[in-house]
């Protein structure tokens, strides 16, 4: 595997061991790819798209790149904008603002909380028991619906890390004349989401989680409902001209990104889009698949029909107490919680006040060895 997808980091010591860390699902550490794109960068740093000197001519190239690579990584189709955000939470709030007048959108409240939220009173179906009644659930919300119709639905559960029928779920959604966002915040980093294959009409996803650990997030998909939208952040950059009583907005990824754009972290995010394009995903596929194996059983949604990603739950009594020593005393860092996903989180056993009770989540990707798991399982599953 190039180098390019080695961790920054990944030979931190806490009390005189590896730390080892498995929490990717929240924060992942940033690759040698983004960290050199980042270096590369910075002699040249200046402003995007507002100057005519050398820095702001190379900003502004890397920037309009950082875009395009971006979009090959997504598969963005004809038609389709590629808009950098903050991160997922960004992005899915940019979409909800930009829905057209009177549309309905759908979740299940399985979803973590960046895509329960920001839809105008969604209409909210239970977490599913299965795949099956996931895409039965979906069939019957459309029928009822009349007018334009979203599906927000996650890529990969935050929680069990379930992959969820993505597909199957878009092409009910198409067939009742809906479109459908997949909140790709888990997926992307572990699988590729290709809008095209998926069957999505847009994507968002987060930077942080991507090994890119800059500030930057994307939504990706049909450019109308974005175009006709009013923009997100009202601004330079947005406004093509400012009368004294009138604004001719821009239409295109510049609507809804006023202000100065975070290239840094476009250009980060872009260069690990690309080390991943290039790298080989069968081979990262077995390696997480393989981790996986290693793990005892999680709580599931699907009862374990699903594959998944690398993401694991356990319901254990005193989750955050454990979390705790496992991070001060052996070294090793996960989470505990309720993960901003509320009513899965309780659903799945893990009740409680946020921050008292919960559930313990072991997380992993790039860099994680056998090693890492070996050391978290003698401590919690001896
Ligand atoms: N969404 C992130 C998590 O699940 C923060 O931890």
């Amino acid at each position: 595997m190039s180098d390019r997808l080695d961790v920054v980091g990944a030979d931190l010591t806490v009390g005189g061991q590896r730390f080892v860390h498995l929490d990717y699902a929240a924060s992942a550490p940033a690759v040698r790819a983004a960290a050199d794109a980042v270096r590369d960068l910075l002699p040249y740093y200046g402003s995007v798209h507002r100057g005519a000197g050398l820095r702001s001519q190379r900003s502004t190239l890397e920037y309009e790149r950082a875009r395009d690579t971006v979009a090959e990584f997504v598969g963005a189709r004809d038609g389709d904008s590629v808009i950098f955000t903050r991160n997922t939470t960004d992005s899915l709030n940019l979409l909800a603002r930009a829905l057209p007048e009177g549309t309905t959108t759908i979740v299940f409240d399985g979803e973590h909380h960046a895509n329960l939220l920001p839809w105008p009173s969604p209409v909210r179906l239970p977490a599913p028991a299965d795949p099956d009644a996931a895409v039965r659930a979906v069939r019957a919300a459309f029928e009822s619906v009349r007018g334009p119709a979203l599906l927000a639905v996650t890529g990969a559960s935050n929680v069990t890390g379930e992959i969820w029928p993505v597909r199957e779920l878009a092409d009910v959604a198409h067939s009742y004349g809906g479109r459908v966002l997949l909140d790709a915040a888990q997926l992307a980093p572990h699988r590729p989401v290709n809008l095209s294959e998926l069957g999505t009409d847009y994507v968002a996803f987060s930077g942080h989680k991507l090994y890119a650990p800059f500030g930057a997030g994307v939504l990706a998909g049909r450019s109308d409902w974005l175009d006709a939208a009013e923009p997100y952040l009202r601004g330079g950059g947005a406004s093509l001209s400012v009368g004294d009583h009138d604004v001719t907005w821009a239409t295109g990824p510049a609507r809804h990104e006023g202000g100065t754009p975070n290239l840094i972290g476009a250009v980060a995010l872009a260069a690990v889009c690309e080390a991943l394009m290039q790298a080989d995903r069968a081979e990262l596929d077995d390696h997480e698949r393989s981790l996986l194996a290693s793990l005892p059983d999680g709580v599931t949604l699907f009862g374990g029909r699903q594959p998944r990603v690398g993401i694991v739950s356990y319901a254990l009594p005193d989750a955050v107490g454990v979390a705790d020593r496992l991070g001060r005393e052996h070294g090793i860092g996960v989470r505990a919680g309720m993960f901003c996903a509320h009513p899965l989180v309780r659903r799945l056993g893990g009740g409680g006040d946020c921050g008292t009770g919960g559930l313990l989540r072991v997380s992993f990707g790039l860099g994680t060895t056998h090693d890492d798991i070996d050391r978290l399982c003698g401590i919690l599953f001896p």
